[in-house]
Parts: structure tokens; sequence; C-alpha cells
């Protein structure tokens, strides 16, 4: 045996269990009592967990005038550090694009930065007869779930017919479709109204965006999804009547998914009118909703309703691209750092808080991501013949979430005040360790792109 981790608690999404693991090479290989190997980790008082799958991030993303600040490099690190072994970022069909070019361009961004492994969805921008049959050909290169965006009129958004056209045809092929599920003729609407009467703070990016508008894109998708038979997975979901939505569908034996982000649970609308423009650092789509809706998507996820937490990680800094927005909210580039702290949120506010198991913990941030997504049994688990990426949790490590303390390259935090128990001590890449202590000790470059299963859900 290469690597032995000697006497941890292994958590999965199933149970908790005293035994060790035998890694050779990259994979997992045995797991069992008084194992010995040429290398051993002792994880004494320890929960050795599967890394994290976050299938919802966007690295070096071109959006609203700029680009997302972490590249591939800077944000897989971060996503390391923070437990997050494995991401998927997405590749979007520019106009007149084939879908095979996009791909090649988001490779081509990720190739020799990434230094975690990686998938990639693809955004769709059009759907004409030539792009559904290309879907096809997407899947054989392991690309086997696409993004429909119902909002962003006038860049990302398309429309109807090219929703229900993706549908039909992930269907056929065995591929997921993805929404970014608001009303986004309401939202036009909206946002150029309290544009032109003044109303410009922060404040009215999330009154420009309402609960109703994505709880009934989100019904929309949902009913065609119904229609065509397809598998949905409704991303970033922020609201108790879009979740209510997602809960009819899946009543009536729909194969419809939900995915949540930490800042939904973590934040109310209330920050838009922090002063200074710090409301800012907050914006993004769909925006922080009223009191009560984190609540509702704590339950979704302790209860079942939501399949996954995601980051929607997107972040931008406050100066020199937050600021582009400081006369008009609709200018603020959207988005918010999120891929370093999605595990130590969700366990210290969700384990530690009593709200779920540590195992449900591990189907939310690993597991369920990588059987959604055609990544299971080789990510998301901890089982023989699985790559050995693998997180050892301290659950006494206490982390204060400040800037300085993290590794996204973004000029804030939107949890510096929180400080969370339970962190990563160790975290381990196909049989390497690639973080030790809060600092990245693998290889820049090493992560490796994924071509994941065809989806069959
Ligand atoms: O505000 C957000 N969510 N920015 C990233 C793009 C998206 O909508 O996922
Ligand atoms: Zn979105
Ligand atoms: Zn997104």
């Amino acid at each position: 045996m290469d690597l032995v981790i000697k006497n941890g608690t292994i958590v999965t999404a199933t149970e908790s269990y005293r035994a060790d693991i035998g890694v050779e090479g990259e994979t997992i290989t045995l797991i069992g009592r008084d194992l010995s190997g040429d290398e051993v980790i002792d994880a004494t008082g320890m929960l050795v967990m599967p890394g994290g799958v976050d299938p919802h991030t966007h690295m070096e993303l071109p959006f609203m005038g700029t680009v997302s600040a972490d590249d591939f490099r800077s944000g897989t690190i971060a996503a390391a550090c923070g437990g997050t072994t494995t991401i998927i970022d997405f590749a979007i069909q520019g106009k007149g694009q084939t879908l095979r070019e996009a791909l090649d361009i988001w490779l081509k961004k990720a190739a020799g930065k990434a230094c975690i492994d990686y998938g990639m969805h693809i955004a769709i921008g059009a759907m004409d007869d030539e792009r559904m049959a290309e879907m096809g050909d997407m899947v054989k290169l392991g690309v086997p779930s696409f993004k429909v965006f119902m909002a962003y009129k006038g860049s990302l958004m398309v429309d109807d017919e090219a929703l229900f056209r993706a549908l039909l045809r992930a269907k056929e092929i065995g591929a997921l479709i993805a929404v970014h599920a608001e009303n986004g003729d309401v939202l036009h609407y909206l946002i150029n109204k309290h544009v032109a009467e003044g109303k410009k703070e922060p404040i009215w990016h999330a009154l420009s965006h309402p609960p109703e508008a994505e709880a009934e894109a989100t019904h929309r998708a949902v009913v065609m999804a119904g229609m065509t038979g397809a598998s949905l997975y409704v991303v970033h979901m922020t609201a108790a009547e879009a979740l209510e939505a997602l809960k009819a569908g899946r009543a009536k034996g729909f194969k419809v998914y939900g995915e949540t982000c930490p800042q939904y649970l973590m934040f109310t609308m209330d920050k838009y009118e922090e002063p200074d423009f710090e409301g800012a650092k907050y914006v993004m789509s769909p925006p922080l909703r009223a009191k009560g809706n984190p609540e509702a998507l704590w339950r979704g996820l302790a209860g079942g309703d939501l399949q996954a937490v995601g980051t929607d990680h997107c972040p931008f800094n406050f100066i020199g691209q937050k600021d582009m927005g400081k006369d008009d909210f609709s200018k603020i580039p959207n988005g918010m750092p999120s891929v370093e702290t999605r595990l130590p949120l969700l366990y210290h506010f969700g384990v530690n808080e009593g709200r779920f198991s540590v195992n449900r913990f591990v189907e939310l941030v690993a597991t369920g991501p990588a059987r959604l997504f055609g990544l299971l049994p080789r990510k998301g688990t901890i089982s023989i013949g699985a790559d050995a990426d693998l997180v050892i949790w301290d659950p006494d490590k206490k982390h204060r979430l400040t800037k300085e303390n993290l590794h996204m390259n973004v000029d804030y935090s939107p949890y510096a005040d929180v400080t969370v128990k339970g962190y990563p001590a160790l975290v381990l890449q196909r049989g390497r360790v690639i973080v030790r202590n809060n600092q990245f000790v693998g290889e820049a470059g090493a992560g490796q792109f994924l071509k994941r299963n065809p989806i069959h859900l």
C-alpha cells in the first residue's frame, strides 16, 4: 500500500465508521482495520470525508463588462483549501459559436492552471437543429450537462423554445439540463423602470428581481421537464415559493432537482441597505431574499426537497469591479465569492447547529452533486476504486473567514465576522496531499479534465 490513512472516522453520505483507508497510486484500494503502508497519515480525532464536489462555479467568466476575479488557478487553490476537490464550471456558447468551440475556449482557460479536477457544463446560447445534434457529441466528450439561462435578457437569456428543445434532446442522449430560473422579461422591465425612475441603489437590484419571478420561471421549467420526461436541475434556488414549485413537480414524479448556495442560507436582503455601497458586495442573481426564505431552504436541504449545495462562485472585487455600478445598481457585476467557504459554512451552520447529520452534509456537498452530474463513483464518495480525493476534517478546528484567512482572489470576504468550527486539516487529490493547514501544497496545474458519464436519473 502506498499510503494509509489511519485511525480516522470515515464519513460517507450513508454511514460513519472507524476504519483505515489504503491508497495505491491515485485510487482507494482497501478499507479496513490495522492497515499498513509506505506512508501513513494519522487521522486520530478526525473525520475522513470525500472531497467536496462543487457543481456550479464561474472562473474567469467574462460578464457584465468585466471578468470574474478568480481564474482557474486561484479559484481552484481556494476551492481545495476549503475542502473541495472537484468543480464543474460553465463554458458559455457565444454568439455564432458551436458548442464545441465554446467548450474548447473554456478547456483552454483551465488547462495547465486548474489545481483540482474539473468538469464542464455548456451554457447554451442558441438551440437550432445543428446545436441539438451537437449536444450528443458533447455527451460523448464527457459533457453531459447543459445550462439554460432564463434571465439576463440581451446577453445570456434564451427563449422557452430553446429550453424546450434542449430538454427534449437531453432526454434522448442522457443529459441533464440546468436552469437559471428567473423570468427574464419581467426582470428586464423592472430593472429599466427602476433605473428610469432614478431608483439606483443596490436595494433596487433585489426589488427588480422579485421572488415571484423566480417561482414562475421555476414552475415553467419544471412543467417542461414533466412534458419532456427530461432531468432538470434548478441552480441557485433562493425563494420559498420557487421551492414549492420544485416540490410540486417532484410530487408528480418529475425528475427535477434543486440546488441552493451558502449565501442564500446565510444572508437576507437587508444586506443591500448597508451604508457606503457595501450592499453591492451581495448583488447577485437571484438576489438575497426576505427573512423566512433561508429557513425554508435549510428545511429543504435537511428534508430532501433540495439535493445539492453549489456555490455559484463568481467573485468581483469591491474596488474596480463592483463599483462599476456605484451610480446604477444595474451595472454592478452580479456574483459573490463562495467556492472556499461552502464546506465550512455548511458544516458549522448545518451539522454543528443540528440542522442535519454529518452524513447529510456529505450527501449535499459531495455525493449528491457527483451523482447528479455523472461523476459517481469516481468522485464524491469513499469506496474501493474511487479516486483518493479525501478531506481530513478537524471537527474542532476554529477558523475565522476573513479575507486574510482565505485564498480567493477578491478584495473582501462576505463572512469576515464569522468563525466556524470544523475545517480541513489536510486535503488529498488522487492520493496526494494538496492542502496542509490552510496552505496549498499541491502542484499548480495538476487538475485533470473529467469526462463525465451520461446522466440517467
Ligand atoms: O449573480 C450571479 N449568480 N452571477 C453568476 C452568473 C449566474 O447567474 O449564475
Ligand atoms: Zn445564474
Ligand atoms: Zn452561476
